[in-house]
């Protein structure tokens, strides 16, 4: 069959299909972020690997060091301004990309942010609290045992602006909410336009699995716009049981805002636990690894608790020959690098292991 039958049975097929387009129109969006971000190819790692490796620079969206957040949350504060918001309160880890991108957000539109954070160990002047502070944003670090749970010490925040007469919103931890799902529905088919521009015939993307709203959001959007490749979701805090129950909340809650049909074929995905380590936030040798081949093959750095676990889970599968060569693999590079500063005792460590640092080269 030509290119050019190809081409327009594809585009009969796209006519056929609910325009997922037109349903995303409809939610108001404010606009925080320079978009399309680029989708790059990568030279160096592909030849090495002997697989086409695409990645999706969402670390270079333009608000405050970037990440999968702003996309998010454009939607969700547009949200926020219906309902005559002045505050915008959250929470997350001692080192929250959420945080520093919504306290970013904020500002941006015009509003205070509060954040609750949790005093976990990686607490340090350094990374993404190092820039809450500077943006400004009201900083309540509380003791917790699990940080994806700060919800009660959030709703006591809210409670208390709301009686002095503020008018706050809450975004749960991740950003993650029905609404802000549909920035990953439009991240997706920007995507799509992307690999369609280029001709590229993806045979698989890798994403991160935090609450799972970008894996689910994107999944939606591939198979409505007909891309049935496989997609695999590295978690990076839940087992597997978990990561499933949060895919079907937002499966459902997109579907829903998007008029789609919940019981439709979700194809071929995956989702994978085992490259956690211990807990949230674990530095993982394999991790650690990634980083550094990705950095040094590519010059693009990866960060130790998304991206980098994201990629270790790539590099871990690409070992086991679930890729062989010719085929394309897109990864999302979600951002989270800021992290990278809080790390950095960690990561020291590991490259004087490596013998790339002398022992002791710290001077502190
Ligand atoms: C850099 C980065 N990537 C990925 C995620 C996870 O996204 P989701 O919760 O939608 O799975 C987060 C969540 O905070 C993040 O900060």
């Amino acid at each position: 069959m030509s290119r050019l039958m190809l081409n327009t049975t594809f585009l009969e097929e796209l006519e056929k299909m609910p325009s997922i387009h037109t349903a995303l129109e409809q939610y108001p969006r404010v606009s925080l972020t320079r978009t399309p971000t680029p989708l790059q190819y990568l030279e160096h790692l592909s030849k090495n690997l002997d697989v086409n490796v695409y990645i999706k620079r969402d670390d270079l969206t333009d608000l405050t060091f970037g990440g999968d957040k702003p996309r998010k949350l454009e939607y969700e504060i547009a949200q926020a301004q219906k309902q005559g918001a002045d505050t915008l309160v959250t929470c997350g880890s001692s080192q929250s990309n959420h945080a520093r991108l919504t306290t970013a957000a904020a500002r941006r539109v015009g509003m205070d942010c509060v954040v609750v954070l949790s005093q976990d160990q990686w607490q340090a002047f350094q990374g993404n609290l190092l820039t809450v502070y500077l943006m400004g944003a009201s900083v309540k670090l509380v003791e917790t045992e699990d940080h994806w749970d700060l919800e009660k010490q959030a709703m006591d925040v809210m409670a208390d602006l709301e009686a002095k007469g503020r008018n706050p919103h809450y975004i749960p931890v991740s950003g993650t909410t029905p609404h802000s799902c549909l920035g990953y529905v439009r991240g997706a088919l920007e995507t799509i336009d992307q690999l369609h521009e280029r001709d590229i015939q993806l045979d698989a993307v890798y994403t991160p699995f935090g609450t799972g709203g970008i894996f689910t959001a994107m999944l939606l959007t591939f198979r409505e716009m007909g891309l049935n490749c496989p997609f695999a979701g590295i978690s990076v805090n839940r087992n597997l049981e978990q990561c499933s129950e949060n895919l079907e909340t937002w499966w459902a809650a997109l579907c829903d805002l998007l008029d789609i049909e919940s019981q439709r074929e979700r194809g071929a995905y995956n989702i994978y636990d085992e490259f956690i380590g211990r807990e949230y936030g674990d530095p993982t040798v394999a991790c650690l690894d990634a980083i550094l081949m990705m950095g040094q093959s590519e010059g693009i750095l990866l960060d130790p608790v998304y991206s980098g676990k994201m990629f270790s889970g790539f590099l871990a599968h690409h070992k086991q020959k679930h890729w062989q060569s010719g085929q394309n693999i897109l990864l999302l590079h979600s951002g989270g690098t800021p992290a990278l500063f809080a790390y950095h005792k960690v990561i020291e460590q590991h490259l004087i292991e490596k013998g790339i640092l002398p022992a002791h080269f710290s001077k502190e």
